[in-house]
């Protein structure tokens, strides 16, 4: 079975630079022989999570929105790349709508004490990409620690990450030297063929 590599754009400008980055990587993926599935988290109908704590029974949402679509992919992708810019110093609110909305995972774990990998899950790894407007020495802080909690709800280990400031303007990324090459490169990381387990 390929492995097969969820790719989540989290910018809502059509050919900005995190969907840039975003299409390099996931290009490299399937170049690479996965299985590459992209979603435009903008145009899922997303909801914020409720609080509602019905996740906590059954690990499972009980707002039927765009999230139905996405959760299927969640659970059983071998690789997730998300991308996505900063906006006010954190990641935009459609992104982290979605971040919120892994409650399910977290209750899956954390209060109904299951693992959300399988005895046929391989090892699941996860990269994120993120552009800025400035160059501010911690303007990727709160982002990174978003999606460092995401790959603790979600059971993925960080295989790369590439966060790109002092990229403004819709393709500012284009004019980095490297960037192309570091997003292919984590693109053939999330693909690297990786057994099932017997
Ligand atoms: C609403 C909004 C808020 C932003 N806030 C920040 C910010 O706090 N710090 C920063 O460096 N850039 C900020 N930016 C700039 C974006 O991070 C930058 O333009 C990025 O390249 C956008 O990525 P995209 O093309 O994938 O949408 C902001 C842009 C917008 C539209």
């Amino acid at each position: 079975m390929p492995v097969s590599v969820l790719g989540l754009a989290g910018s809502c400008r059509i050919a900005g630079n995190t969907e840039m980055l975003l299409d390099w990587c996931l290009e490299a993926a399937h170049e690479r022989g996965a299985e590459v599935r992209r979603f435009r988290l903008c145009d899922l109908d997303l909801h914020g999570c409720r609080g509602c704590g019905a996740c906590s029974k059954d690990g499972v949402c009980v707002v039927k929105d765009g999230m139905q679509e996405l959760y299927p992919h969640l659970w059983t992708a071998d690789s997730i790349v998300l991308a996505a810019p900063v906006y006010s110093m954190g990641m935009p609110a459609v992104p982290k709508m979605m971040v919120d909305r892994c409650q399910p995972f977290w209750a899956w774990k954390h209060v109904l004490g299951r693992t959300v990998s399988t005895p046929d899950s391989r090892q699941r790894l996860g990269a994120h990409l993120c552009c800025a407007g400035t160059d501010l020495s911690d303007v990727f802080d709160c982002s990174r620690r978003v999606v460092r909690y995401l790959w603790h709800v979600l059971e993925v280990e960080s295989a790369g990450e590439f966060l790109c400031s002092g990229t403004d303007e819709a393709g500012a990324v284009q004019r980095n030297p490297s960037a192309k090459e570091v997003a292919r490169d984590i693109g053939r990381r999330l693909a690297e063929p990786r057994s099932l387990p017997g």
